[in-house]
């Protein structure tokens, strides 16, 4: 990956608002086309469609330069697979007479302000043109003309009796942000090196170009290190899937019936060379010093007992021993080798300090290092890791939670629960990736109960809109910091998600909303016209033989909110009147969507009165904030009385984001007397005769 220089940046974002009054009129002209012209995606920043159709025929040759060689031939391998046409490959500079019924890849020429990601497609009737600086801008360009032709062009399988006509058009494109990314989670669910390489194939139609590979946590160590084999011995393997999943719901699991696996070497090889044809870079996260479960499992001699630890969350190396740092330095010098990523992403997310507050060693660490608490314990771990990391020319990203005790000098931060404003306004990079808009882990509707996998899901509802409306760039960061974010990704967590068709389910179409954030102009978005594309798309992605859930939209209706008024640090009900909501015998499901304030709202109990007298409850603990969890609540609803007045009551009290022990990364708000939590009631009730 290579960021653009802040003189590209500029140029480019001036090129840009030149464009937009054009872009809103072509934009019109582009649904005028027909679906077939209208439905790229992420959006192209210049677009304009010309008189005719280019035709693919029996005949078409591909022509190349020399630079141009392998994008050309993984070209003519795409368009073959569904035409069945020959596709007659040839390297050839352009000279001469211009050429017939041709695509042509070259560098030559290109337009450098469209930076190293940027391309110009030129479809005429009978030629088409792609011209960028590298190879990266070419394969984009490819991939927007494939979008172009109708879905069938990604059949796997020859598709017979097919017109292969795309538009005439000319483009002019390039990303708005340098990371556009996807974190996927393969420690609580271990997805196949062939899963993984598809879930990369179809980034890159999105013109995605960053993988976070989470490949370590409590659950399960997912990368061979040959210096320590029980990592993947031991810590690659749990007893049962849990997470209350189905264990028949996955594959995962080793000759010996235990749940789990792992990559070699050889295997992480094999997808970071697949990865790299694509232009992605895969960012290997190796998390410390929490989340640690697995690794000291395996190696329990690097906690603070020297014992494994056995409850959530107890998992953190101990930070008075120097054998834990020079096991992770072993550990990273492995990674090195295996990822040419600029990045290592050190994870650093949720350490809970409670076994250093009761460990000699971490506490004689902080006497001699002149550590004021176990906030600087952490950013004393990190700094100590990101020197040696640094010492290998690679740069360290980490969680929000890095900030606690003052970043690392050089450290990128991925932001989750904040700390993008501080960070960036410090001169840090940063990679937006907030709750309540990128984890594809929460809930696509708060109609859960029509949702196909409904078992439980981590947090809150994050429908496509607002995926799509997300804006990387607060507006209360100065604009001579923004340049330091350097885009988004969306991350899928898999705690709950046992397989790869629901891995699907819960990232497509939520991607392709955040691969048009990431790229596309921020004037140009416009979701009505997104979910018009998104119809042409569906198409590709079953055609690729990719799940995911259709877009509808939402018919659940907001009964209400919550305010700080009514917040109190002590548990009291809240009450909501839905009499007129209650129509039915049903189950309902209700849900608490937090909105903003520092802190968010604990739930112990959800129920509905009938002119005062309570007739079912919910009573499982719940918390909407900024680290959700829970937050859904279904009640079985028995026929109703008419004329009865109903009511909702939630018993609440403010909870913040530290309800877990991890804290705010800017403030820590671990006492529960912050009460300027708000957020929106939704409600959604399925008739007995309507239930999926
Ligand atoms: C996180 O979700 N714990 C980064």
């Amino acid at each position: 990956m290579a960021p653009l220089s802040v003189a590209e940046q500029s140029r480019l974002e001036n090129n840009m608002k030149n464009w937009t009054l054009l872009f809103s009129l072509l934009t019109v002209q582009t649904l005028a086309e027909g679906p077939v012209a209208s439905s790229i995606i992420p959006l192209p920043q210049k677009i304009e469609f010309r008189a005719g159709t280019f035709k693919l025929s029996q005949k078409t040759k591909i022509l190349a330069d020399l630079n141009s060689t392998n994008t050309a031939e993984l070209l003519a391998g795409l368009l073959r697979k569904s035409t069945s046409y020959p596709f007659v490959f040839r390297l050839q500079p352009f000279s001469g007479a211009t050429p017939k019924n041709c695509i042509v890849l070259t560098t030559r020429d290109a337009n450098t302000n469209l930076g190293l990601e940027g391309y110009e497609l030129t479809v005429a009737t009978n030629i088409i043109v792609i011209r960028g600086q590298t190879q990266a801008g070419l394969f984009y360009g490819m991939q927007t003309l494939l979008q172009l032709l109708p879905p069938e062009i990604f059949s796997t399988n020859g598709v017979m009796k097919m017109n292969w006509q795309l538009p005439c058009v000319r483009i002019e494109d390039w990303p708005r942000f340098p990371w556009r990314g996807l974190m996927l989670d393969v420690s609580r669910h271990f997805f196949t090196k062939a899963e993984v390489k598809k879930i990369l194939d179809t980034m890159a139609l999105y013109k995605l170009n960053t993988f976070h590979w989470h490949l370590v946590d409590d659950h399960g160590w997912r990368i061979e290190i040959n210096k320590y084999p029980k990592l993947t011995s031991v810590g690659a393997w749990r007893s049962d899937i849990g997470f209350k999943l189905n264990p028949k719901a996955s594959t995962a699991y080793g000759s010996d019936g235990r749940y789990g696996g792992f990559y070699t070497q050889a295997d992480i090889r094999e997808v970071v060379a697949y990865a790299q044809k694509l232009h992605i870079t895969i960012v290997p996260e190796i998390e410390m010093p929490g989340h640690s479960i697995a690794a000291l499992t395996a190696y329990p001699e690097l906690s603070c007992s020297g014992q494994a630890p056995v409850a959530h969350r107890t998992g953190v190396y101990c930070a008075g021993k120097d054998a834990s740092f020079e096991f992770l330095q072993d550990v990273l010098l492995e990674v090195f080798e295996l990822f040419p990523s600029p990045y290592i992403h050190i994870g650093g997310d949720e350490v809970a300090k409670g076994n250093w507050k009761k460990s000699d060693l971490c506490q004689a660490r902080m006497k001699v290092e002149g550590l004021k608490n176990e906030e600087e314990l952490q950013a004393y771990f990190i700094r100590r890791m990101e020197k040696f990391i640094n010492a290998h020319g690679k740069t360290i990203i980490g969680w929000s939670e890095i900030l606690q005790g003052g970043l690392a000098q050089n450290a990128a931060v991925m932001d989750w629960i904040g700390g993008s404003l501080e960070a960036a306004s410090q001169g840090h990079d940063v990679v937006m990736t907030p709750t309540a808009r990128c984890y594809f882990s929460f809930y696509q509707s708060p109609d859960l109960i029509a949702e196909p996998f409904n078992t439980f899901s981590w947090g809150d509802v994050l429908s496509l809109e607002k995926v799509y409306s997300f804006e990387p760039i607060s507006a209360k960061l100065a604009p001579e910091f923004q340049k330091h974010i350097l885009g988004a990704q969306g991350c899928v967590w898999s705690e709950f998600i046992p397989n790869l068709k629901e891995a699907e389910y819960m990232t497509f179409p939520r991607l392709c909303a955040l691969a048009e954030v990431t790229w596309s102009a921020r004037e140009s978005r416009n979701f009505a016209d997104f979910t018009q594309r998104l119809k042409i798309d569906n198409q590709r992605l079953r055609q690729l033989g990719v799940n995911f859930r259709p877009y509808h939209p939402e018919t659940t209706g907001q009964i209400g909110c919550w305010t700080p008024a009514q917040i109190k640090t002590n548990a009291a009900p809240i009450e909501w009147d839905v009499t007129n909501n209650v129509n039915a015998a049903g189950k309902c499901c209700i849900n608490f969507s937090y909105t903003e304030g520092h802190s968010g709202i604990e739930i112990a109990w959800v129920a509905l009165l009938e002119d005062g007298q309570e007739i079912c409850r919910d009573a499982h603990p719940g918390f909407a904030g900024i680290d959700p969890g829970g937050s859904f609540y279904i009640l079985n609803i028995p026929t109703p009385k008419p004329g009865a007045r109903y009511t909702l009551r939630a018993q609440v009290a403010a909870g913040t984001f530290g309800r877990r022990g991890i804290g705010n990364p800017i403030k820590q708000t671990d006492s529960a007397d912050v009460t300027d939590s708000n957020g929106i009631v939704f409600w959604d009730l399925k008739p007995i005769s309507k239930q999926p």
